[in-house]
């Protein structure tokens, strides 16, 4: 009897062994995870923690796609998604990662224009309590994020040394256009007097921009008294009548800033105009042209809209309007998959959008006065911009844009064009898919009837020119 415990006890221990070795710290049971998903990924998959500070009691989940094929030789790109509150796995899960959903449903499709078939790619969930990451309850800011991101990315390549030479790049779509740059200030630092010996360096060579707060007058608390460059938008695609939108260019410069009543009954009179009354209309406005998906996971709250003036309306919900959020509620709620994720019992339960955000300091200064020093650094910019988004517009884009170019007084190295994407049959010709232009340091893509999250709503276009970017060919 006593021999037999041994050996079944042996055998346990022998069985244990070939698991552990056969999976590296935080690797995923792929096997596992594409039983439960359905799904038939053939590459690695990371999925754990990075101390996001020096006493570990903030730990950001992240999730990491090594490249399918020669992943020492393709360079690594960190994701990171906006809100503030909002959590990366929307963009690993609807955008760019492997395996994408299916449009209202909770099933996984191969996503043909995954950037792993060019990067390694990584996602964090940042800063504290979004998604499964977390740390001690308290108010937080755009400073406190950059300085968690950047221990958060020096732990990344402590953990993956493999990968701490590659050429990197940040990239992130909406209030990630504060993140990203403010991330991007602290390596440029951090490369002056880096105090990790095992990281000397970060080979940083560029910044990857969607529909990204930059300017002061965008996704400011002060942009929302009177939101310039929405209103622009919508004016600008039919969506105010024409009388009211010669109102509101008139009162432009005036009302920016302004909670003055005449000021504010011009913006109400607008959004009246947009959404309907009390905004009751559903207008998507993360895609103007788009339906909007009203799914609301069981507990969770939607908000109704972000369109709004003042910031007493500003809604406590977890679920960004319009979005389809169903299969990420479905799979990333689940035991299962929090037990084959790594995650921990300290993780909070999974949402789209933090509701612990009340708190957070947004930079009054956005994140525009950062781009001179990027530029000086020769770290090379992307901007991306869905031109029917109407939360953070192209309008705003390029008045921020040209707002830079005249004040560093930097050259137009290739002007405003149409770009194009290969015709679907030979018959057809190219297809125009947005503009582009060119100056010292910065590009700047539009396309063509995408919304605020252009890799989920155009993914073939989003790759063309991710991959166009990182070769520095011009489209
Ligand atoms: C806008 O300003 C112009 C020029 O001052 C004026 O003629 C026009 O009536 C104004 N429009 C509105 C709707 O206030
Ligand atoms: C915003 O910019 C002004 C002017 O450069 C500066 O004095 C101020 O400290 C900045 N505010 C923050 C919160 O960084």
């Amino acid at each position: 009897m006593k021999k037999a415990i041994m050996l079944i006890s042996i055998c346990f221990l022998a069985l244990y062994a070939f698991e552990t070795k056969a999976l590296e710290k935080d690797e995923v049971d792929i096997t596992k995870l594409n039983a439960l998903f359905g799904t038939n990924y053939q590459g690695q998959i990371y999925s754990g923690y990075l101390s996001a500070n020096d006493d570990g009691s903030v730990q950001f989940h992240y999730l990491f796609y090594p490249a399918i094929d020669s992943a020492s030789e393709k360079p690594l790109i960190l994701w990171l998604l906006g809100g503030p509150g909002c959590s990366s796995m929307i963009a690993a899960f609807t955008e760019s990662g492997p395996y994408t959903f299916i449009s209202e449903s909770i099933e996984f499709e191969e996503n043909p224009h995954t950037w792993t078939a060019f990067a390694n790619l990584l996602y964090i969930e940042s800063p504290i309590s979004v998604g499964y990451s977390y740390g001690p309850a308290g108010p937080q800011s755009d400073e406190s994020t950059a300085a968690y991101n950047m221990h958060a990315l020096i732990e990344f390549f402590v953990r993956h040394p493999n990968f701490k030479n590659q050429k990197f790049y940040i990239g992130g779509e909406s209030y990630a256009g504060i993140y990203v740059p403010t991330l991007t200030q602290e390596i440029i630092k951090y490369n002056q007097q880096p105090v990790n010996p095992e990281v000397l360096r970060i080979n940083i060579q560029g910044i990857i921009i969607g529909n990204g707060c930059t300017d002061p007058s965008e996704c400011t608390y002060l942009g929302y008294l009177f939101p310039r460059h929405r209103l622009d938008f919508y004016g600008r695609h039919g969506f105010i009548s024409e009388e009211t939108y010669e109102k509101i260019i008139n009162h432009t410069e005036e009302c920016y800033g302004s909670a003055a009543p005449q000021c504010q009954a011009i913006a109400y009179e607008a959004l009246a105009q947009i959404a309907g009354p009390q905004y009751s209309y559903n207008l998507n406005q993360y895609n103007v042209y788009s339906k909007c998906i009203t799914y609301t996971p069981e507990g969770s709250k939607r908000m109704k809209s972000p369109l709004r003036v003042s910031d007493e309306e500003k809604e406590d919900s977890d679920v960004p309007p319009c979005v389809d959020v169903k299969g990420l509620y479905h799979w990333f709620q689940m035991d299962e998959v929090r037990t084959l994720l790594n995650i921990d019992q300290k993780s909070p339960k999974w949402v789209a959008c933090s509701l612990n955000f009340q708190d957070y300091q947004i930079n009054p200064n956005g994140s525009l006065d950062i781009y001179p020093t990027i530029i000086k650094n020769n770290i090379r910019v992307l901007i991306l911009s869905g031109d029917v988004d109407g939360v953070v517009p192209i309008a705003g884009t390029l008045f921020w844009i040209d707002k830079l170019q005249n004040s560093l007084q930097l050259n137009t190295i290739k002007p405003w064009r149409p770009w194009y994407v290969p015709a679907w049959r030979e018959a057809d010709k190219d297809q125009n898919a947005g503009n582009v232009f060119d100056i010292e340091g910065l590009t700047f893509v539009s396309f063509r009837n995408a919304g605020h999250e252009v890799p989920a709503d155009h993914r073939m276009e989003s790759k063309i020119v991710l991959e166009k970017f990182l070769r520095q060919e011009y489209l």
